[in-house]
């Protein structure tokens, strides 16, 4: 029988009369991604962007988000992401909602589906949520007619594309399958230039012949625009769990740092002195350590909780509870902030405008996933604060996420506007041009006396305290008029 390979290598199979035979394509290859999310779409854009001769197509179940990646308006926002969808869609690249047809036509498939923690049943809180994973394998069983090379895109549990190859197996039709690991390490909000220059790329295959021959296709498609010595090879495994790994070494990285900030607090030193020489240490390097209000975003807490979860599985408590306490220092960070709010105004906030400056869960991207406004904003509303939130490209995520919660919150634009009456402002998201305000002529409209928590120590903090404010930054001590 025919490899998945032997199927997609197109001229290297001449001499194979079935392959041969094959119609006539337009493009050198047909790629399709399931998966039209904050992974598939900026992902797929890149390749077809950086590669006329390949049809990439990518689709999702969901018409609406299909509906914004084929308009003016696409469904998420990231920085260089319009120009490289806009030079590539209609010519080789394709959203679209037929997902039959998609997998029928295509030879390499990645799936970028949602992995999120599960919500129910055994490993509720911990454990990924595979349900949509294991529906699209289904589908692409059930409508390949061909071979096909399978990339897991989506983050996943190690092990899974063991049980990706077990159900796409099961069938009787004589199709093939390769299964590659190739996980996703870009970040939102430079999700364009990671894409474009990534430090590495992974792809994991089985030690086999036909997985090697799966993954030089995958090696190929990638080296059209990234240098070979960035693209790395490992075993499925190995793969799987790198992801995992790095976000989990990543976010530790933040929860260390936060963690020493509040110590810092109590003992008069200030943590960007302190980052600023322990990074200077190359083995250590200086990015990534910046104190903040805790990390956010879709991925971290779930992969870290996914990591623990094997272990436990394993049995390997002392590892699972040392990755734990990861995301409980991040917890910890965020209470911390509010506890802080409220023992600072008076304990008391019933009744207070507060206003919080950004919703986002980080910089230039409009995803409030995990935020930890989220919780900074639930949090106050239950002290009976009057809330209101400001964002340049969150504000309608943040209105979902705290939809029919009991409280009073508004939502405005302009962020003169939305401090205007408070006495209050929380800095959530480290957007830059919150650093260019005029706070003199924001302090002149806010109630005194007007305090500023800078949740990502970006601003001018002497400079405040100079205007009026009393500012408290993380990991710092305060500047206070009292
Ligand atoms: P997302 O929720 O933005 O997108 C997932 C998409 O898959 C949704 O549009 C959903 O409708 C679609 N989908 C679900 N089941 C489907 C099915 N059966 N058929 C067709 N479409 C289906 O998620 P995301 O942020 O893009 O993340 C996807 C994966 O990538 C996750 O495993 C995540 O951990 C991983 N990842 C995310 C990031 C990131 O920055 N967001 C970075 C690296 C890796
Ligand atoms: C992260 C990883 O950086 C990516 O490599 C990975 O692919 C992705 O998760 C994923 O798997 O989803 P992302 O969550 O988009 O990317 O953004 P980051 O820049 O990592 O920021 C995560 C959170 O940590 C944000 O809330 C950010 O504000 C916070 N952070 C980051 C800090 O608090 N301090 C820092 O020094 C850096």
């Amino acid at each position: 029988m025919l490899t998945s390979v032997q199927n997609v290598l197109g001229d290297e199979t001449r001499g194979l009369p079935h392959l041969e035979m094959k119609p006539k394509m337009p493009f050198k290859r047909n790629i399709l991604c399931i998966g039209a999310g904050y992974v598939g779409g900026p992902t797929m854009a890149m390749i077809a962007f950086k590669c006329p001769q390949y049809k990439v197509t990518v689709v999702d179940i969901n018409p609406e988000r299909i509906a914004q990646w084929n308009s003016d308006n696409l469904p998420i926002y990231e920085p260089g992401l319009d120009e490289v969808v806009k030079a590539a869609r209609g010519r080789n690249l394709f959203f679209s909602t037929e997902i039959e047809k998609g997998i029928q036509d295509s030879d390499v498939i990645f799936v970028s589906v949602n992995t999120p923690t599960k919500t129910f049943g055994a490993g509720a809180g911990m454990a990924a949520d595979l349900q949509y994973w294991d529906k699209t394998a289904r589908e692409i069983r059930k409508y390949s007619q061909s071979n096909k090379i399978i990339v897991e895109k989506s983050t996943l549990p190690v092990k899974t594309a063991q049980a990706m190859e077990r159900i796409l197996t099961c069938g009787d039709n004589g199709v093939c399958f390769d299964v590659l690991s190739n996980p996703e390490f870009l970040a939102e909000g430079t999700a364009i230039q990671d894409l474009e220059n990534p430090d590495r790329v992974l792809i994991g295959s089985s030690q086999t012949p036909e997985g090697f021959l799966a993954r030089d296709v995958l090696v190929e498609i990638y080296a059209n625009w990234i240098p070979r010595d960035k693209i790395i090879t490992s075993n499925i495994w190995s793969s799987e769990l790198s992801k995992l790994v790095a976000n989990a070494f990543l976010a530790q990285r933040i929860s260390s740092v936060n963690a020493i900030s509040a110590l810092c607090e109590k003992a008069d030193a200030d943590i960007q002195e302190v980052t600023r020489a322990v990074g200077m240490d190359s083995r250590v390097g200086s990015k990534f350590l910046n104190a903040s209000v805790g990390f956010g975003g879709s991925c971290f807490k779930k992969d870290i909780l996914n990591l623990v979860y094997i272990c436990r599985y394993y049995d390997l408590k002392e590892v699972a509870d040392y990755w734990e306490g990861v995301v409980k220092i991040n917890d910890y960070q965020k209470e911390r902030f509010i506890l802080n709010m409220l023992q600072v105004m008076f304990n008391t906030l019933a009744g207070k405008k507060i206003c919080l400056f950004g919703f986002a869960f980080k910089a230039d991207t409009g995803d409030t996933r995990e935020s930890p406004a989220i919780r900074i904003a639930k949090r106050l509303m239950e002290e009976k604060a009057d809330l209101v939130i400001t964002d340049p490209k969150a504000i309608n995520n943040a209105k979902d996420d705290l939809e029919g919660e009991p409280g009073n919150v508004s939502y405005v634009e302009d962020p003169y506007e939305a401090a205007a009456g408070c006495c209050a402002i929380a800095l959530m998201t480290e957007w830059s041009h919150y650093k260019r305000l005029d706070y003199e002529k924001i302090f002149q409209t806010m109630v005194k006396p007007a305090f500023i928590f800078d949740g990502r120590n970006i601003l001018d903090h002497h400079g405040l305290h100079k205007i009026g404010f009393n500012v408290f930054p993380i990991g710092k001590p305060p500047l206070t008029h009292y």
